[in-house]
């Protein structure tokens, strides 16, 4: 990989920008964005003459003319493209400047530098405001090429390279085209739990939540330092009741007085507590509590068993059956042991529900969906995304382009497993066997969208077996209609399906596949009371920036990546 630090040229998107000649400052800070100088089309040429604050992260920085000045690289983050700046030596200590990862705010006038020279404009100082100096030495971030592997381990730290910093802008354009376009076409978003009691795919790779255990340790390390009463503390307890249940009724049997009596009750309900107090500490026992040889879970912070969510279908199909338009767009949780390029334990999903549709609907919005956000990327992130294809996937904006502009293949599963045969007989060879009812592995889902297509295929009616209980059964009673999105270099980028919506058909579905009904009695009410035809999709957030920018592992394209072994920060 590369981490350079060259000045991109200004993308289409700030085309559109005002090119009024005096620059902004922003609205919540005392300086300018860089991207307001830089980004314009024109690099800042227009800007000449203006006096700015900016500030900012060294990112190659060196004294010249035997130290009498010097040239920094400055990046706020608002933009892929530096602003040069250059500092006089009467200003500051150049030497504790020029480290790359110093942070400096400086004051200046804005000048077009000599010709010849690849910017378009440059800061000359007049004032250095502060520095957030770098010991060189130490800083774990140089300038020097870093491996994305290397950058894993330094997770506070990575963002400060281009290429985290371009994915991070990249995502956040994502986000923001995702609810763009749900908006556009009158979706609600709703949020979903993230905690929940139900498993949505019924794998059971549910990470579960649970205070049993932190709550066993707390109580057997207070158990030591305070322990528990005896038998012998609690008749002695026990005994001091009983005299004082005796005094009391001597005090009444003598006709003694009100207040007399009152202060001996008195005594007698502290010793009553005590001794409460004391049986109740008797009881508690170190470790995880148990009922008839199993956790009690009724002990538990929810009283019953509680999980990360895998998806959060289930909960907005609830609303997608009340309001019919909905989407969720939130963290989900995989306790999966995979350790491949496309595997997360905690990821983000998208998910529309759409109620009074089918099959063929979910089809046309994910495929809008995906095409909507590829113009979105080259409408809004083009310089991001020159540096992507610079750097890592010379490929990515033509991807872009052709994913934006021509059809996705549709073929029945049925059909992509007669592609896979030919294929093996003509010599093509695959890990994993090839015939009607396998779950298609990575390897044959790119095989379809990367070599015999080119271009996305949705792959739909997948046999009920290794699908999930919520798809519509199909009239032939082997497939379900579901349909997955497969998308060149990531493989299977969206999962989606019509949901069944007939109660009998979806209750045996349940049991069939060994599930037990009563966590899903309240699903199963959607189908008793006023049932919709209805489907979704979730689409693997960070998959769809691994297809933007090209970039090969997922753990590089979410801020905190989680996977077996590691949840750092
Ligand atoms: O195909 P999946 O498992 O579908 C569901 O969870 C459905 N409940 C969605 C729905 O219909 N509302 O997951 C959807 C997508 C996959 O296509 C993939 O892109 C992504 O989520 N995905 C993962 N991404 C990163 N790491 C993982 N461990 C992932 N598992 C699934
Ligand atoms: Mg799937």
């Amino acid at each position: 990989m590369a981490e350079t630090d060259q000045a991109l040229p200004p993308s289409d998107q700030l085309a559109a920008m005002n090119l009024t000649d005096t620059v902004e400052k922003h609205a919540f800070s005392d300086r300018v964005l860089i991207r307001s100088i830089v980004g314009r089309p024109d690099g800042g040429a227009g800007l000449a003459g203006q006096r700015v604050r900016a500030g900012g992260w060294v990112k190659t920085g060196r004294e010249q003319g035997k130290g009498t000045f010097a040239f920094l690289e400055l990046n706020d983050g608002s933009c892929p493209a530096n602003l040069q700046v250059i500092v006089d030596a009467g200003l500051a200590v150049l030497s504790k400047l020029v480290a790359t990862g110093t942070c400096v705010v400086v004051d200046g006038i804005l000048k077009v530098p000599p010709e010849g020279t690849r910017q378009k404009i440059e800061l000359r100082v007049e004032k250095v405001v502060s520095v957030g100096e770098v010991d060189p030495a130490k800083y774990p971030i140089p300038k020097t090429k870093l491996t994305l592997e290397f950058l894993r381990d330094h997770l506070h730290l990575r963002a400060r390279t281009n290429t985290i910093a371009a994915i991070a802008r990249i995502r956040n354009a994502l986000a923001f085209a995702t609810h763009s376009f749900f908006q556009e076409h009158n979706f609600l978003y709703v949020h979903t739990p993230i905690l929940t009691t139900s498993d949505c795919e019924g794998a059971g790779e549910m990470f579960q939540v649970t205070t049993l255990i932190s709550e066993s340790e707390k109580l057997e390390k207070e158990l030591i330092k305070n322990p528990p009463p005896s038998e012998v503390d609690i008749e002695a307890a026990r005994q001091v009741v009983s005299e004082r249940g005796e005094a009391v009724k001597q005090l009444k049997a003598a006709k003694a007085s009100k207040s007399e009596i009152t202060a001996s009750v008195a005594e007698l309900n502290k010793a009553k507590e005590n001794l409460s107090k004391l049986e109740e500490r008797s009881k508690l026992k170190p470790g995880i509590p148990k009922k008839d040889g199993k956790i009690d879970y009724t002990q538990d912070f929810f009283a019953r068993q509680a999980f990360l969510t895998v998806s959060g279908q289930l909960q907005v199909e609830t609303y997608a059956c009340a309001v019919s338009n909905v989407y969720t767009f939130g963290p989900t949780f995989r306790a999966e042991h995979s350790h491949t390029s496309r595997h997360l334990a905690e990821f983000w999903m998208v998910e529309p529900e759409i109620a009074f549709a089918d099959l063929q609907d979910d089809m046309n919005c994910a495929e809008a969906y995906v095409k909507y956000m590829c113009n979105w990327l080259l409408d809004k992130c083009l310089d991001d995304l020159q540096f992507m294809a610079k750097s890592y996937d010379k490929g990515c904006i033509d991807r872009l382009r052709m994913v934006a502009s021509i059809p996705f293949v549709r073929i029945s599963y049925t059909e992509a497993v007669e592609l896979l045969e030919e294929a093996v007989k003509g010599g093509k060879q695959f890990e994993n066997e090839v015939k009607w009812g396998i779950d298609l592995a990575s390897e044959h889902e790119r095989y379809l969208t990367e070599v015999k297509f080119q271009k996305p295929v949705i792959v739909y009616n997948y046999p009920k077996g290794i699908k999930a209980f919520y798809m519509r059964l199909n009239d032939d009673l082997k497939t379900v209609a579901a349909m997955d999105v497969l998308v060149p270099k990531v493989g299977e980028l969206i999962g989606g399906s019509q949901r069944e919506e007939r109660y009998e058909v979806i209750r045996e579905r349940i049991l069939e596949v060994g599930l037990p009904l009563e966590p899903y009695e309240w699903y199963l009410d959607l189908r008793q009371y006023g049932t919709v035809k209805h489907c979704g999709f979730g689409l693997g957030f960070e998959r769809m920036i691994l297809f933007a920018t090209g970039i090969e592992n997922i753990r590089d394209v979410i801020p905190f990546p989680r996977y077996p072994g590691r949840a750092d920060l």
